[in-house]
């Protein structure tokens, strides 16, 4: 049986591709390239010495789906396909709502069609708002999310809820991650954001390798230990570890469950710009700017539900997040475009 994975020519698609090769899983990867390129696939073969199958077209494509089911025996769908730049969806929200809500749509109506109802889905920690306690578990109400972005996560998670209470045939995994970064351990794969990066982990890499000339720490003056805004970061290839634990959890169970991936403990930026000069080497220059708006100060998870359930926990530490990011940003300092 094969795995239709979404996006898996992507920063977080391309890791969960590569783990589930490894365990002899046959692999459908259904990717736009809108924000990625196929040679981290590329790489994911050399790496496995199993090549994913590969059809690049859009997740939003009815006729190509339903080609693509008829043409595969995919008993499972891990869905990442869709667009994730928080400011880009508040200028472009027509755009995100078509790529992350009417994409999914799509998507499940192909699938029942098909008969195939197991569903992993991408969302994010972003859906639960500014949460008043911390840590934050999956019983935490989901507040309402600042940017388009956040809201066609929450739209997305709405609808799959639907979806399951109104058919006991759909098995659903809501994946909430915290803050991905790092790369695999081989250096070989990792993120490559188009443009300046969003988010931090990739700031202070292109920082690092000189492609940028310094960090800009935003804001100071949060309720946090020192002042900077403190997230969860988790390693990619826990967070890849974590879909392959829940694929196997929908095999056996009906029914939409909730998740956290994350590490359950928070960096500030500080924390993180310093771990990464540990791990380069050499210093990484910074100054503190204005607050980002929409940002909070705090956020990070309780991962004990995925503990108790998948019988998953993120493995790799600060350390480990850092040293592979250097690895990979170090080895391809113009990510995939440098060949
Ligand atoms: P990414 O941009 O690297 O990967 C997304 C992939 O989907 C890309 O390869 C892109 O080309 C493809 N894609 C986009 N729209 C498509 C469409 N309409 N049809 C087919 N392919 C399409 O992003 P990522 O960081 O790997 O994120 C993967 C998923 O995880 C996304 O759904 C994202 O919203 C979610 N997520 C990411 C983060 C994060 O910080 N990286 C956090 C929480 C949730
Ligand atoms: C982390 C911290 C910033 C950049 C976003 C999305 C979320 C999810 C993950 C997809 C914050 C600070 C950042 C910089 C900085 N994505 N920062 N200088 O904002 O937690 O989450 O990505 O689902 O939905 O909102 O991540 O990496 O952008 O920021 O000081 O140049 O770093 O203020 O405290 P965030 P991030």
């Amino acid at each position: 049986m094969t795995l239709l994975i979404t996006g898996g020519a992507g920063y977080i698609g391309s890791h969960t591709v590569l783990e589930f090769l490894s365990t002899g899983q046959d692999v459908l990867v259904l990717d736009n390239l809108s924000n990625s390129s196929q040679e981290s696939l590329a790489r994911v073969a050399a790496l496995t010495g199993r090549t994913p199958a590969f059809v690049q077209g859009d997740v939003r494509d009815r006729a190509l789906l339903d080609q693509l089911f008829s043409r595969h025996a995919i008993s499972s769908v891990v869905h990442f396909a869709g667009l994730k730049a928080v400011g880009e969806s508040v200028r472009k929200p027509l755009q995100y709502y078509d790529n992350n809500v009417t994409g999914t749509l799509v998507l499940c109506q192909a699938m029942a069609a098909a008969g195939v109802y197991h569903l992993v889905f991408s969302s994010s920690a972003t859906v639960y708002g500014d949460p008043a306690d911390m840590p934050i578990t999956e019983s935490c109400p989901t507040g309402r999310p600042t940017n388009p972005y956040g809201q066609s996560k929450l739209m997305v998670e709405q609808v799959l809820q639907d979806l399951a209470a109104a058919d006991p045939r759909w098995s659903i995994a809501l994946l909430r991650y915290f803050n991905p970064v790092g790369a695999h351990a081989s250096g070989r794969i990792g993120e490559d954001p188009h443009g300046i990066p969003n988010n931090l982990l990739p700031y202070i890499s292109q920082v690092a390798v000189g492609r940028l000339p310094q960090v800009s720490v935003f804001g100071n003056d949060y309720p946090t230990p020192d002042g900077t805004g403190v997230r969860d970061y988790i390693h990619v290839v826990d967070l890849a570890l974590g879909h392959l634990a829940a694929l196997n959890y929908l095999q056996q169970h009906t029914g939409l469950q909730t998740w956290n991936l994350g590490t359950g403990t928070g960096y500030s930026v500080l924390d993180m710009i310093h771990a990464f000069e540990a791990a380069c080497g050499h210093p990484i220059p910074y100054a503190v700017a204005p607050r980002r708006p929409g940002d909070i100060a705090a956020c990070w998870a309780d991962p004990g539900k995925a503990a108790r359930d998948l019988g998953w926990r993120a493995q790799r530490n600060l350390a480990q997040m850092m040293a592979d990011a250097w690895r990979w940003q170090s080895g391809n300092p113009d990510g995939y475009a440098g060949g």
